[in-house]
């Protein structure tokens, strides 16, 4: 596996491999790695010829410097991940090297941007597009993989994708969850053992709402999930919603195409987010 600090070094390896049509994928992250982030590797390496992770704790996503300070960076245990998923480049510019100078990035995202995260995070989904597109632009892969558990980036970053009308398929690969339900987040480290039980209310409500989903009106199961996270010690619930998996919007037709159930909340100290598809 080749370490690759700079976006010169990075066009000069992967230059050849194009030329010889070699399909590259790239699987952004910002280190922290868990078995989520494996799982993307591993879908990667099916799909494409070469696999190129960067490892870039990206500042301008973050609406809270001390989210971004706290930000965990075990940097030698994320090589070692990365080498036995079998990983071929791991990316891993400096802050200097992806922003020579402060950038103004403005794009239109779409209303959706302004809901859920975008609410609770003003400016987020701005930098995560900016950061993902100068990757796109450093790697210049055939396919990208991200994980649904961000599940709004996703769409976000679709939409910067459309926006730049650029050729990179975007794979959105299924959560992965600890045994007792848990999603995997490179957040998880910092709840506390009473913060981890208090935390599984969260795939909790998302489960009952997709067993009862049949039975039961959109509403009343909103209602429900809602009451069962209120009355979880340690969790102050910050929404919990159905909506259209494209708009964000929320949804009260069962029948409707792409319906997706999402929440967040923060555990402790710690801000949660998880979701369900329900088709
Ligand atoms: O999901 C993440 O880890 C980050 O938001 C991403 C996509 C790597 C951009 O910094």
């Amino acid at each position: 596996m080749k370490i690759i600090k700079t976006i010169a070094a990075l066009k000069m390896l992967l230059e050849p491999l194009k030329r010889a049509q070699q399909k590259i994928a790239l699987v952004p992250t910002m280190g922290a790695l868990h078995k989520g982030h494996v799982s993307l590797i591993a879908m990667a390496k099916k799909q494409a010829d070469l696999v190129v992770c960067s490892i870039f704790v990206n500042p301008t996503q973050f609406t809270d410097t001390k989210d971004l300070e706290k930000y965990p960076r075990p940097l030698e245990h994320d090589i070692q991940q990365l080498e036995e998923a079998g990983c071929d480049v791991v990316f891993m510019p400096s802050v200097e090297e992806m922003y020579p100078q402060p950038e103004t990035w403005q794009i239109n995202l779409g209303a959706a941007e302004f809901l859920l995260e975008g609410e609770f995070r003003k400016g987020h989904y701005q930098g995560v597009t900016q950061i993902v597109k100068k990757l796109f632009d450093a790697v210049e892969p055939d396919l990208a993989f991200f994980g649904q558990k961000d599940f709004q980036q996703v769409l976000m970053i679709e939409k910067m994708v459309e926006h730049f009308n650029l050729e990179v398929k975007i794979v959105s690969c299924p959560i992965i969850r600890e045994n007792d339900g848990l999603a995997m987040s490179s957040r998880n480290i910092h709840l506390t053992a009473a913060d981890h039980e208090h935390a599984l209310v969260l795939s909790k409500s998302l489960e009952y709402v997709r067993n009862n989903f049949k039975s039961k009106a959109i509403e009343e199961l909103v209602s429900e999930a809602k009451t069962m996270i209120n009355a979880e010690p340690g969790v102050a619930l910050d929404y919990f919603t159905i909506v259209n998996g494209e708009t964000l919007l929320p949804e009260t037709d069962k029948n409707a195409p792409y319906l997706v159930a999402l929440v967040a909340a923060k555990v402790g100290e710690t801000r949660l987010i998880d979701n369900m598809l329900l088709h």
